[in-house]
């Protein structure tokens, strides 16, 4: 299979393509899945019709990604018969749900791996058969400006509309010297921004160790720091002073609310009130005054009344979040909630979606309007495009568009001129 050593003319070079849906955990896992496919030889190419073989990273959190899924495996399924593409493999959640096996059937996919077997692409590939490792511990991709590196995975909460702990698992907390040692040896590669990842980064424990202290010491080696996801009852005030105290840690904080309705937030299982979180967000208004602040939202869980939404929308008004990802309830098989009475009709939803986007635009604008005037030192995440435009982030977590030449991983001074809901416009200085 492996011919490239034998015979390494271009022609004779095994094609790979990468797709990626859903979270920064699928993001990172298809860099250490793209790392074992440089191993073995493969040339990396971006469209399905070029590719012997078409890698699928799949989300399972809500319907609609699976969706999406089913579509580009109704694509695959022709090009495969045109002998274009040859082998399709399916990873990542769906990969790890029962819907993964209903999927092989039905588009007789060559290869399908959960999130705790990824190793076993390796033979599939041709490289010498790996033994059982723990995911994180697979090599990433190395020399990137910007690098995830994750510290725990699966989630030991058992929210009533969450798929994740069925197909992620229990939590894992990776140990302390694996994660410095990843990040130390990133930095050395020219790494120059970490992000640490984990489903619920908060819980990490370790020997007496907390996630904050974890974080201090990721932040005395990396130049940049950040971390997500976090949850509201692990969050301890001391994480938010750091973020405060230290320079390089980027002053955003994502803290997923889902509703802003205690009777909600029960049926939910998530284990805090709506004043629990305020309190929360008031201690990191405090501790980090220049911070931003995101979080998720679900609109139409079963059992939600006009009255549950009102309580969400007034939590908008007074986080002031610069942004919210909304979800319409969507409900996954094997969750509780997929079972629960009381289903919210489609057009409600859709109605308390937009008006959650509403409110959560209209504060986010404001808050970026503030913005105007000032000066900001930039970190390029994306070169300039066509249009001379790259794409960078203030300390604060603010998303900038910059006119200017730096590359991803260096600093622009500017200033913000104007601003959107999403981005700031700034000016090279
Ligand atoms: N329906 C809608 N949104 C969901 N999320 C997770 N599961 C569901 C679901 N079944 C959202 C939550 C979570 C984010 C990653 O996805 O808001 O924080
Ligand atoms: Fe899902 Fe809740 Fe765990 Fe987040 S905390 S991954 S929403 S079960």
């Amino acid at each position: 299979m492996n011919n490239t050593k034998t015979n390494p003319t271009k022609n004779q070079t095994q094609t790979a393509c990468i797709r990626t849906f859903g979270c920064q955990m699928n993001v990172h896992d298809s860099d250490r899945m793209r790392r074992m496919l440089i191993e073995a030889g493969y040339e990396e190419v971006e469209r399905y019709e070029d590719a012997d073989l078409v890698i699928l990273n799949t989300c399972y959190v809500r319907e609609n990604a699976v969706d999406r899924v089913r579509g580009h495996l109704g694509e695959l399924n022709r090009l495969k018969r045109e002998g274009k593409v040859k082998k399709v493999a399916l990873t990542g959640c769906i990969g790890a749900a029962e819907e993964g096996g209903e999927l092989k059937e039905q588009y007789g996919i060559d290869l399908v791996l959960g999130t705790h077997n990824t190793y076993e692409l390796a033979s599939f590939i041709g490289l010498p058969n790996m033994e059982e490792t723990f995911t994180p511990d697979l090599p990433g991709m190395k020399g990137q400006h910007s690098a995830f590196v994750t510290i725990m995975t699966g989630c030991n909460y058992q929210c009533s509309y969450c798929i994740v702990p069925t197909v992620r698992g229990r939590m894992i907390c990776r140990p302390l010297e694996n994660v410095l040692g990843e990040v130390k040896e990133l930095v050395e590669s020219g790494t120059k921004y970490i992000t640490l990842l984990g489903q619920t980064v908060d819980a990490w424990r370790q020997k007496g160790l907390r996630f904050c202290d974890l974080l201090e010491r990721v932040s005395e080696i990396a130049p940049r720091v950040w971390f997500t996801t976090s949850h509201p009852s692990n969050m301890e005030d001391r994480t938010l002073e750091l973020i405060g105290r230290k320079d390089n840690i980027v002053k955003r904080l994502h803290l997923p609310v889902q509703s802003g309705s205690d009777r909600m937030l029960k049926m939910m299982h998530r284990g805090y009130k709506a004043e629990r979180y305020r309190r929360k967000i008031e201690v990191f208004r405090e501790n980090v005054p220049d911070g931003t602040l995101s979080t998720d939202i679900i609109a139409g869980h079963p059992g939600e009344t006009e009255e549950d939404h009102q309580r969400t929308l007034e939590l908008v008004e007074d986080c002031g979040f610069d942004a919210a990802y909304i979800f319409k309830f969507s409900p996954r098989r094997g969750t509780e909630a997929a079972e629960m009475p009381g289903r919210v009709p489609e057009e409600v939803v859709q109605r308390r979606f937009l008006e959650i986007l509403r409110a959560v635009e209209g504060n986010a604008l404001k808050r970026n309007r503030e913005k105007i005037g000032a000066e900001e030192e930039i970190y390029i995440r994306h070169p300039r495009g066509e249009d001379g435009i790259a794409i960078g982030e203030t300390w604060s977590g603010h998303a900038v568009h910059v006119e200017t030449d730096a590359s991803p991983g260096e600093y622009v001074r500017a200033r913000v001129n104007s601003a959107g809901p999403h981005v700031l416009y700034a000016e090279e200085i």
